[in-house]
């Protein structure tokens, strides 16, 4: 029995104590949980919480995290939006094995040719980049769609100087929206239709796994008090498969965008409607400074009948100092330079690997042979081919949009983006430049499904 919408208080994810300076440990567990009320749900969760708890760091502190394997599967840690070495960057085969030695056999095939350990690996995060919302997750190879299901995600926020002189809101009205969706059985189960006889899902699911329960930082359809003043929402689609277009249900609260994947804008964007695809951030003020107290503000996403997401009920008239600077950011738009390399990457269904599944460039993810070399410090243009949806995401750069269909990029391109949502039947360019760190990388579709179903590619930069 699902719960009525709009009567579950929004959690906050705690945010991760270090237990020295700069220095973490997280346990990966199973938890029982009540997501749905009255009913428990067993989770694998990053401490046992759905979502992990939340990094909060400064940019150029390199933070050392310890993560501790006590689950029953092999696991991979990325940090989603990091610019990391290749050797914390989770690469799929990677695999942190569960310490004990405790586990199920499936996928052990995939394991050559990965640094395989047991029990706990270290990752460094040098976060050497700008002000960002970033999230880390799981991406073990044929298994990330099942595993970030099951709650192996969370939120890694970074900060500096930059975003800390502007006169945003912050504290109790900075507030963190981890968007995704679940199903669940009668007994509060997790339901995922897992295929039986190979990775991936069954075939009914191959567009990618989308479920009636919208969570908001892992509460179904939750409720807010908010003063009447500004809110800074720090939006992620945490979903495997679903996109948004959020929206009010009543005027006059808009998005202002202040910040994407990357960080902040040059300048606030104004949208009506937010469309956001697996993986995306969006940082946006909302002004509840117009409602009086008792007032309802409903998100609804207008890409599924408008149901419901979250509520925010205005509690309180409330001063309020913050403003929205008409510049945030010395964000400029590179100029292309001349003789820049090109690439492409067709994102196609095929063949992957003798089932139905997803393509790169007409090929099944394969760990050994790169796709590419790319050499550092140069720009490149990439551009993105689609037969359906697929949200594109690079590792370890972030990149401009420049073009979509030869046009002006659409509306929620602004901004230093790491994942992009390319359209049925579409091309999108994108600038691109990695700076540091030599070695093996990915380029994938985001839809967890596809993912799984080898939408991935390696390449190495040199
Ligand atoms: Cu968010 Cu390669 O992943
Ligand atoms: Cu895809």
């Amino acid at each position: 029995k699902l719960p009525q919408p709009f009567t579950v208080p929004l959690p906050i994810p705690p945010v991760k104590k270090p237990t020295s300076s700069d220095h973490y440990r997280v346990v990966q567990r199973k938890a029982s949980l009540e997501i749905l009320p009255g009913l428990k749900t067993e989770v694998l969760g990053y401490d046992g919480l759905f979502p992990g708890p939340t990094f909060d760091v400064r940019s150029g502190r390199t933070t050392v995290v310890e993560q501790v394997n006590e689950l029953d599967v092999p696991t991979a840690l990325h940090l989603h939006g990091g610019h990391t070495p290749a050797a914390s960057d989770g690469w799929p085969l990677d695999l942190l094995m569960p310490a004990g030695g405790h586990h199920d056999h499936s996928g052990h095939h995939t394991m050559q040719g990965g640094d395989v350990k047991t029990g706990s690996r270290t990752h460094t995060f040098p976060n050497t980049q700008r002000a960002a919302t970033l999230w880390y997750h799981d991406h073990r190879m044929d298994y990330t769609g099942p595993q970030v299901y099951r709650g192996l995600f969370g939120l890694h926020l970074i900060r500096d100087a930059e975003e800390d002189r502007l006169p945003l809101p912050h504290g109790d009205r900075e507030i963190p929206l981890v968007i995704a969706d679940r199903a669940f059985a009668e007994d509060g189960s997790f339901l995922y239709p897992a295929a039986k006889d190979r990775p991936g899902v069954e075939s009914a699911y191959m567009e990618g796994v989308v479920a009636d329960v919208t969570l908001v930082n892992g509460a179904p359809w939750p409720v807010h008090e908010v003063d009447a003043a500004r809110y800074r929402l720090r939006i992620l689609n945490a979903a495997n498969a679903r996109r948004y277009e959020l929206a009010f249900d009543r005027g006059p609260a808009k998005f202002v965008q202040i910040g994407s994947d990357g960080g902040l804008l040059g300048a606030p964007v104004e949208h009506e409607t937010l469309v956001i695809a697996p993986a995306e951030r969006f940082d946006v003020i909302v002004d509840f400074s117009s409602y009086r107290p008792g007032d309802e503000v409903t998100v609804v996403n207008r890409l599924d009948k408008d149901a419901p997401v979250l509520r925010f009920k205005v509690a309180r008239r409330a001063s309020d100092d913050s403003s929205i600077p008409a510049k945030l950011s010395t964000y400029a738009a590179v100029d292309v330079p001349r003789g820049v390399v090109k690439r492409q990457w067709r994102f196609r269904r095929g063949n992957a690997g003798g089932h139905q599944g997803w393509t790169i460039n007409g090929k099944a993810f394969d760990p050994v042979n790169m796709q590419a070399q790319v050499k550092l410090d140069q720009y490149e243009i990439w551009s993105f081919v689609t037969d359906v949806h697929h949200p594109v995401h690079v590792h370890l750069a972030p990149f401009q949009v420049l073009s979509r269909r030869g046009r002006e990029p659409g509306p929620y391109d602004a901004g230093w983006k790491d994942t992009v949502d390319v359209q049925p039947a579409e091309v999108v360019e994108v600038l691109v430049k990695f700076t540091a760190h030599k070695g093996k990388y990915l380029i994938h579709c985001h839809n967890l499904e596809h993912e799984d179903m080898a939408m991935m590619a390696a390449f190495e930069t040199i």
